[in-house]
């Protein structure tokens, strides 16, 4: 049985370290601030992404979510480097976060691929070092393929795992953070019962939980457990299945679109905001981060300002009435895969 103990708060503060005044999530243990809205770089292609980084830093944004699987981590890098260049911001005015990709769970890989990742940023630290996945997969060696990919032979449509526990996972994030090269580790898309695990045996808690949130999976309990546990959470896939329709992925096809319901847009027209803004709101006004991606300088600005507005709770409540349970992201569930176990 899970014991109780006196749990550290989750602070949502203004914090000024960001140089603009910067909603954010002060992070358990290190106290650090992260901010609540950051950019997401999943399918931002390469040629731009150095280009769209740049922008988003001088539209205001300070965190970045990339992670290796993305494929364009030296590009943020380059759009990050050039933007310090200019005198838009320090190192220290950022919060970086990435992601260690499935294929280097063990022991022998954790580190050595922390160390090519902050070697393709171009950076010294992450603010913020996540798992990507609790799935461990087998090897690719980066001189092979790079990004390794969700499937190990990409042709058969397979996908291949191998026997490392997240123990032996964690223990070694906890290391990267002994050694310097993260502030702060976490986790993504973990269920309830592993995170509850994780907790018995980490000597350094994870500060963040990355998780598909949007207004057709709201995740109550895992949120609460998050909560209870003072673990931030940061939502990605705000707009729900309008990231999806490009991969062709059944269910979006066939959920109706959140920014274009008539719930929603009807909510944006009566503050006055855009259906995205009033889907990002949702999730910032009940204390999460969110970490929305766009290739528009136009919807990136849009995303960014949109705190300046607060849902009713009526609102809220209506919005969240929406859950129907509707996970887009599940590597267990994407369409003619075939799982072989080490
Ligand atoms: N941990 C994980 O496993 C995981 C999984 C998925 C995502 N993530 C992270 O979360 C970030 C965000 O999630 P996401 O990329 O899946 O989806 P998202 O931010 O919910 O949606 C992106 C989609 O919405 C469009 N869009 C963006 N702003 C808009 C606006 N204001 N109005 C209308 N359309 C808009 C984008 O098109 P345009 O680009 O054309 O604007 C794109 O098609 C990712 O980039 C990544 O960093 C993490």
């Amino acid at each position: 049985m899970l014991t109780r103990r006196i749990l550290p708060k989750l602070n949502l503060v203004k914090s000024s370290i960001f140089k603009r005044s910067i909603m954010s999530i002060i992070l358990n243990p290190t106290g650090q601030a992260m901010p609540q809205v950051g950019f997401g770089l999943w399918k931002v292609p390469q040629e731009t992404c150095a280009e769209t980084v740049y922008n988003a830093i001088k539209s205001g944004y300070r965190l970045f979510d990339g992670a290796q699987d993305y494929g364009n981590e030296k590009e943020a890098g380059d759009g990050i480097r050039k933007a310090i260049a200019d005198g838009l911001v320090k190192r220290e005015e950022l919060f970086i976060t990435s992601k260690l990709w499935n294929a280097f769970h063990s022991k022998e890989h954790v580190l050595e691929m922390t160390k090519k990742s902050l070697a393709d940023w171009g950076l010294d630290y992450f603010d913020l070092w996540l798992i990507h996945f609790p799935i461990a997969q087998k090897y690719v060696d980066p001189a092979t393929r790079y990004p390794p990919n969700l499937l190990y032979d990409v042709d058969a449509g397979t996908m291949e795992f191998e026997d490392v526990p997240i123990s032996e996972t964690w223990a070694e994030m906890e290391k990267a953070v002994e050694l310097g090269y993260a502030k702060n580790i976490g986790i993504s898309n973990f269920a309830g019962a592993l995170i509850i695990d994780l907790l018995r045996y980490a000597k350094i808690k994870p500060s963040v939980l990355q998780i598909e949130h949007h207004p057709y999976l709201t995740q109550p309990q895992i949120v609460a457990l998050a909560k209870q546990r003072g673990i931030a959470i940061t939502a990605y896939s705000s707009f729900g299945p309008q990231s999806f329709l490009e991969l062709n992925h059944p269910g979006a096809q066939k959920v109706g679109l959140l920014l274009s319901s008539d719930m929603i847009t009807s909510i944006a027209s009566a503050h006055g905001k855009t259906p995205a803004q009033v889907l990002l709101r949702w999730a910032t006004q009940r204390g999460l981060a969110v970490i929305p991606k766009s290739n528009s300088q136009t919807r990136l600005a849009e995303n960014l300002n949109h705190l300046d507005f607060d849902l009713t709770e009526e609102e809220l409540a209506q919005i969240s009435g929406l859950d129907c349970g509707m996970r887009f992201n599940d590597p267990a569930d994407w369409p003619g895969q075939i799982y072989i176990f080490a």
